[in-house]
């Protein structure tokens, strides 16, 4: 594929208005959606940049000003179960899945229907449509206002850290962007786990803020694994360099060598002293707060400047599989 045909161009500039978490702010971002425009908002993952998914020239400008490869589809927030069952085709997996785990952290793929709203660009072109019932009370009020699928991918510029503050999205797409709501900092801080439900065994295509365990004790069995590469895109947004801080990430590290960065788990390594600046995920080891202070630190430590942010070693089990996922594809040859 072309340059030229995968990076959109840059986008004409913005005036970003910030709002607050109010309700005349969220009349004021339900408003600016359905004149075509892109509002950043909270949800209990991190914070997206929402679009009317039916309007595919609101889409094509959120593709511009993320930077974003328009062959990477996006995923489709709605209000309820109810309003997504217009959207997708449930199987009984995946209605287990969505009453056990919606509203909350956790993102379907599923077969479109032909009445499917959510436009071809949105979708890449792909029979398949990913849908999200986010939980986050001012996300879950926009998109009441809205009344349609509002696409929302992370709101950042594309292939760096997703954010987890409004001012972590200012600092990325601040005038490529007409508003960006203020709710404080997200609850669990990595995206949303992605379930492809297509038919067959549910296949884990990313994981996230709902761990893999529960997934699988509310199915009763194991989920499938990603296709191995090369065979089925089914996630093209999947790409292996991605979360990529400007410094150099050395992962599984027993030890902090002269003018690294560390960023700890459950307390200091061999060497911490020599580090030019240290944070600790969860001193006390929780895997919840590592993942909520896992995006901000690697801000953090990155603004510092240092050539290399050397991690800790993190359990794999329960969040600390998406926390591991997103470090490899932040440590990842670019
Ligand atoms: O927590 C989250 O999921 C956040 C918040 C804002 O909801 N959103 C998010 O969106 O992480 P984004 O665009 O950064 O990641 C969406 C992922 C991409 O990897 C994309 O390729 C995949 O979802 N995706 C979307 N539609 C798909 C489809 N039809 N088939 C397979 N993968 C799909
Ligand atoms: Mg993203």
């Amino acid at each position: 594929m072309g340059e030229a045909a995968s990076i959109p161009d840059e986008p004409l500039p913005r005036a970003t208005q910030r709002l607050g978490s109010d309700p005349d702010s969220v009349r004021r971002a339900a408003g600016i959606l359905a004149g075509g425009g892109l509002v950043a908002f909270p949800t209990e993952t991190v914070y997206g940049l929402g679009a009317d998914g039916r309007d595919a020239a609101a889409v094509a400008a959120l593709y511009a000003a993320k930077g974003r490869p328009r062959f990477n589809p996006l995923i489709a927030h709605l209000p309820t179960l109810d309003a997504a069952r217009g959207e997708a085709v449930f199987g009984p997996d995946a209605l287990a899945l969505a009453e056990a785990f919606w509203p909350g952290p956790l993102t379907l793929v599923l077969p479109a229907p032909p009445g499917c709203s959510v436009c071809d660009l949105a979708r890449a072109g792909l029979a398949s449509v990913a849908i999200r019932v986010p939980s986050h009370p001012l996300a879950r009020a926009i998109l009441e206002a809205a009344a349609t699928p509002v696409v929302a991918p992370s709101a950042n510029r594309s292939g760096r850290v997703s954010p987890t503050e409004a001012g972590h999205v200012l600092a990325d797409l601040d005038g490529r962007i007409d508003a960006v709501l203020d709710g404080g900092t997200t609850r669990v801080g990595v995206e949303s786990t992605i379930v492809g439900c297509l038919g067959g065994d549910p296949v884990l295509l990313r994981p996230g803020g709902v761990p893999r365990e529960a997934l699988e004790r509310v199915l009763g069995r194991p989920l499938a694994a990603d296709s191995p590469d090369g065979v089925v895109p089914i996630a093209p947004g999947r790409l292996a360099s991605h979360y990529a801080p400007k410094a150099a990430v050395r992962l599984n590290a027993t030890d902090i060598r002269p003018g690294e960065a560390a960023l700890l788990f459950g307390g200091a390594l061999p060497g911490a002293g020599n580090a030019e600046a240290a944070l600790d995920l969860s001193p006390a080891r929780s895997l919840a707060e590592a993942a909520a202070n896992l995006f901000g630190y690697l801000r953090r430590l990155d603004a510092g400047g240092a050539a290399v942010i050397a991690v800790a070693p993190i359990p794999e089990a329960g969040l600390g599989e998406a926390i591991n996922d997103r470090l490899r594809r932040a440590a990842a040859d670019r």
